[in-house]
């Protein structure tokens, strides 16, 4: 039984913009989904559902992020397996489009979890990821830091057929931010999370999101017995709660997937077994 949910970001999305996001993490879904089908790992397919969002300029990652506050672009992007608990990680990189593909270098490499700010290009050049050409990855809609890319970022997880889960995520960040900031979608724990029964990305405020480690305190609600939706939404909650942040969160265990947020909207994706879903999101 195959899974893979997608999603485009939590925050504020102009209604116009709708149609597109869907339709943005719909192509996202159907590429992982195009892995998991031929039976292939969950790892590859929600690196290749991210990476289909990171070269949409409707989303905030990739081509599209939000700008520092110098107006420029780094990204944070992390992928996680659950088989082996094994993760890769970027954070800050200036001019980095395919953030995701850096941060699976970094897993298959296994030397390091994370590497961040432009030093991380050393290693980019080893494993052949150049830089995007200068201005490249800057929209005219991030450009003008319109608020409904403030709080976006992408995820995917999956499960595959042999019923390992993997998570991945990717961004640019909140706009305004400072040159080097990092965010919670590189941290394992807190954007990203996946092991031997679930995977979790999240998306909303960096800063809340890492202060009560959020996709790690799905995953131990989920390891005790919570049903899925149970568990994000009660994670959820305590993230309100302390930190009165907000944020989104997609989740797939053994036998369900979740997709939940605080905010207005967060375009979401699935496909379960063939079966297809795909909405603005689910408030709580
Ligand atoms: N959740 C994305 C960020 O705050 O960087």
């Amino acid at each position: 039984m195959t899974a893979i949910v997608v999603h485009g970001g939590a925050g504020l999305v102009a209604a116009e913009r709708h149609a597109r996001l869907r339709d943005g993490v719909r192509a996202a879904a159907a590429a992982g989904d195009a892995i998991l089908s031929r039976g292939g790992s969950s790892l590859d397919a929600v690196v290749a559902a991210v990476r289909v969002l990171e070269d949409d300029p409707e989303f905030n990652a990739g081509c599209g992020s939000a700008l520092t506050r110098d107006g420029t672009v780094e990204t944070d992007a992390s992928v996680m397996d659950g088989a082996t608990q094994r993760v890769g990680a970027v954070g800050a990189v200036p001019d980095l489009g395919c953030a995701i593909a850096l941060a699976r270098a970094v897993l298959d490499r296994g030397e390091h979890v994370l590497l961040a700010g432009s030093s991380a290009w050393d290693f980019a050049r080893e494993v052949g990821i150049a830089p995007a050409p200068a201005g490249a990855l800057i929209t005219e809609r991030a450009r003008m830091r319109l608020a409904d890319v403030q709080k976006g970022t992408v995820g995917a997880v999956a499960r595959d057929r042999d019923g390992r889960f993997a998570a991945a995520t990717s961004t640019g960040g909140i706009a305004g931010k400072r040159r080097g900031r990092v965010g919670d979608s590189p941290i394992p724990g807190a954007g990203t999370w996946a092991d031997a029964h679930c995977a979790i990305s999240a998306t909303g405020d960096g800063e809340a999101i890492l202060r009560v480690a959020l996709a790690h305190s799905i995953a131990m609600r989920i390891a005790s017995g919570t049903p899925i939706d149970r568990a994000v939404r009660e994670s959820l909650s305590e993230l309100q709660r302390v930190t009165n942040g907000s944020a989104g969160v997609i989740a797939v265990d053994r036998s369900a997937f979740s997709a939940l947020q605080l905010s207005s909207t967060m375009p979401v994706a699935a496909i379960s077994d063939g079966v297809h879903a795909d909405s603005m999101g689910t408030q709580i």
